[in-house]
């Protein structure tokens, strides 16, 4: 048993997910889309959002809202009280590994502990069913996306594809660094969107939608 499991996430033309400015309110606006209880976030992104962050203080936790889990076996993320507070999370859970390294001095969060040497994505989503979680969303800008499709534990896949080319400057790819496990697709939607913007939905073979 495990959540279904959609990865949403901005890309240009040729599959980059940095190097140009995507369109955050079109982004955010479909990611409500599956009303997760659960936006599962690699710890590069959290890491990439740190410093503002911390200069910003948020409103508080949102009662209703979904569980933020970070994957982060090398305990580097360090703002989990900003994190908390910011405003989108009904709370926040560390996923690290039976080798992570002490925690931040300081830190305040809720861990789930699997696998040795890295997070056993596996044996988190199954404990996340196991607590009432149905719909996952990953936010990541291709590592983690690539980790799960490696391993078979990603239902859908959402590309908000921008009228761009980020060229050199597109340093990652939507499916992580190596190339994805070759195989179909099933379409579940392609759609034109405001500016330019393509909005394409794609299930795994198999996958079952939640109701
Ligand atoms: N365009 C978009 O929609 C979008 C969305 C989000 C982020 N971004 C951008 O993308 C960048 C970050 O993306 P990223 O691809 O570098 O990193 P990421 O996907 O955010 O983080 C990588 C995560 O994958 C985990 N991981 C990798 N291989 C694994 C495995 N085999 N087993 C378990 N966990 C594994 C890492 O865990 P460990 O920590 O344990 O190593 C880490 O938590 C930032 O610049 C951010 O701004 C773009």
């Amino acid at each position: 048993m495990r959540p279904y499991v959609v990865a949403h996430v901005a890309v240009s033309v040729e599959g980059a997910t940095d190097g140009f400015a995507p369109d955050l309110a079109q982004f955010y606006g479909l990611a409500a889309t599956w009303s997760e209880d659960v936006t599962l976030v690699g710890a590069d992104t959290i890491l990439a959002q740190e410093p503002a962050l911390a200069a910003t203080p948020g409103p508080g936790p949102a009662p209703g809202g979904p569980l933020l889990a970070v994957v982060d076996s090398q305990a580097r993320v360090q703002q989990w009280a900003a994190l908390r507070d910011a405003g989108h999370w009904s709370g926040v859970l560390a996923l690290y590994a039976a080798s992570t390294p002490p925690r931040p001095a300081g830190a305040d969060v809720t861990e789930l502990v699997t696998g040795d040497d890295r997070v056993d994505l596996s044996a988190t989503l199954s404990t996340l069913a196991d607590r009432g979680a149905r719909v996952v969303r990953v936010d990541s800008g291709g590592t983690l996306i690539g980790a799960l499709l490696h391993r078979g534990l990603l239902d859908e896949l959402s590309l908000l594809v921008h009228p761009v080319l980020a060229g050199a400057a597109g340093t990652r790819h939507w499916h992580g660094a190596a190339p994805p496990p070759e195989g179909p697709l099933e379409p579940a939607g392609a759609q034109p969107l405001d500016g330019g913007l393509v909005w394409l939905r794609y299930r795994t073979p198999g996958a079952t939608p939640p109701r």
